[in-house]
């Protein structure tokens, strides 16, 4: 049988071969050709300066528009590919992988000024490759790191080339912890909106859609005196694939009356349904597909910057939806609650990875939802409690790496590397008018200035 040209020239590729000729043979003519880039109309620059001091990645792309030509302006390439030669072992967690991922990251980060707009990265030897994807500040695996051969490979530079040109807007955000109590609820509100408050007023001006998948308590929808929708949640569910609901018949909007007395459409809501109280808990895996919550979602993912999803407490079909829906999973825990670390930790190794499992039955290849690292939520700690807290986290950490070869430092430690021993955690502080806030049915970060700077400071070391 007849190779295609992409098989055919990774076929014709040297065991030894080096980065050079990994870009000029098979990426640059092959992959990158099939994404849509062409070398000759000046669409692809090999070595391109990321305006991180002297650094350069070894190939940047965009599409030109109109007449400007990315190879003369050398501006927002929408795609960068760091290479390494053949002969390096990148599989998962060998040390070549994760210093690979490290200097991918770095070209990605917003101090790369010449890559700020890039939405994609990726990272292959020829033998390997995986898509990294970039919103805002949050860089995250798109997908597994997929080992290639002759047989494959077609296959799955089409699946790449499918997410990224299938590439939407939001980035959708689980609230999880198995914890009861620790705030997941209070932060997606006053998350959702400083994102959408005007930037005239001090916000970001996102696109925000919150989704409260806790029927049983529906502490969002009553907090925000949200009115339900035209069509109910378990309705849409249970028949995600009809095209006879239409999905702005779930959303309702948040309209909230600022200091200046006009009134802001804030962000939209997909309200709690009481109806799934009606259905028993056990049988709602057997009537709903998995998934399908991501499937209604993606729908929208257009629409919308952001999305959050508010999950209940504990390990049940709500949670398990959330975090399959989910590109990123944020943990709100306690310093004190060694029972809300530890689920954090047991999220990291053993949930989402399950879960990242369970959602590529229908997305192949996709990667396990990524948790984002730790924050501690509401608490007032003295230097000693915070101390101890530390040396907590740093057994499980221990533990974690002795039983699972799994390095749990930077989801609780994102800012400690070899080099600095920076143990802070992100704390979002114990603010009085936020519980308060609840009752006047208007977010505390909207009408308390403590509470606006403090999740604003968050919005900031998180997301933008
Ligand atoms: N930063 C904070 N400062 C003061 N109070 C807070 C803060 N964050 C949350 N709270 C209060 O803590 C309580 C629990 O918060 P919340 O309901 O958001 O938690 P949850 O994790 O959603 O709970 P559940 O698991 O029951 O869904 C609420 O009364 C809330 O007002
Ligand atoms: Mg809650």
């Amino acid at each position: 049988m007849a190779h295609t040209s992409l098989q055919q020239a990774w076929l014709n590729l040297a065991p030894g071969a080096l980065e050079p000729m990994i870009a000029d043979h098979l990426v640059i003519p092959e992959m990158l050709k099939l994404f849509g880039f062409t070398f000759q109309r000046g669409e692809i620059v090999k070595e391109y300066p990321t305006g991180l001091g002297a650094q350069k990645v070894d190939i940047a792309a965009r599409k030109n528009n109109g007449i400007d030509n990315f190879s003369h302006s050398l501006k927002a390439p929408s795609l960068i590919v760091e290479l390494k030669r053949r002969s390096k072992n990148i599989s998962p967690n060998t040390a070549e992988y994760l210093s690979l991922v490290r200097q991918l990251k770095g070209y990605l980060d917003p101090e790369a000024i010449n890559c700020s707009q890039a939405k994609w990265g990726i990272i292959t030897n020829a033998d390997r490759i995986q898509l990294f994807r970039r919103h805002g500040k949050v860089i995250y695996p798109f997908t597994n790191n997929i080992e290639l051969n002759a047989g494959n490979i077609d296959e799955k530079i089409y699946l790449l080339k499918d997410y990224i040109e299938n590439n939407c807007n939001s980035l959708v955000i689980a609230l999880y912890n198995n914890k009861g109590g620790v705030g997941k609820t209070t932060t997606t509100i006053n998350l959702a909106s400083i994102l959408s408050l005007p930037s005239a007023k001090g916000g970001f001006g996102k696109k925000v859609l919150v989704v409260d998948f806790d029927p049983n308590q529906k502490d969002l929808t009553e907090i925000l005196g949200i009115k339900p929708g035209k069509v109910k949640l378990l309705d849409f569910l249970k028949d995600s694939n009809s095209k006879d609901y239409a999905i702005d018949d779930l959303i309702s909007p948040y309209p909230i009356k600022l200091k200046d007395g006009k009134w802001y459409r804030f962000f939209d809501v997909i309200p709690a349904d009481e109806g799934f109280l009606e259905v028993p808990p056990s049988s709602l895996p057997s009537i709903l597909y998995k998934g399908s919550l991501g499937k209604i979602l993606s729908r929208v993912k257009n629409k919308y910057d952001y999305i959050l999803i508010d999950a209940p407490p504990g390990s049940n079909y709500f949670t398990k939806e959330a975090i399959i829906a989910s590109d990123v999973v944020l943990m709100p825990s306690k310093h004190n609650g060694l029972a809300s670390l530890n689920n954090a930790a047991t999220a990291m190794k053993d949930i989402l990875p399950q879960l990242g499992q369970e959602r590529r039955v229908y997305s192949p290849e996709l990667a396990d939802p990524t948790p984002l690292p730790i924050f501690f939520n509401g608490e007032q700690m003295t230097p000693a409690q915070e101390k101890q807290a530390r040396e907590e986290i740093n057994k499980i950490i221990d533990n974690v790496m002795q039983s699972d070869k799994i390095d749990l430092t930077p989801f609780f430690f994102p800012k400690k590397t070899e080099m600095v021993k920076n143990e802070e955690i992100f704390n979002l502080p114990n603010i009085a008018h936020i519980s308060s806030a609840h009752f006047s049915r208007r977010p505390a970060a909207l009408t308390n200035q403590l509470a606006f700077v403090a999740y604003k400071r968050f919005v900031e070391e998180y997301f933008i």
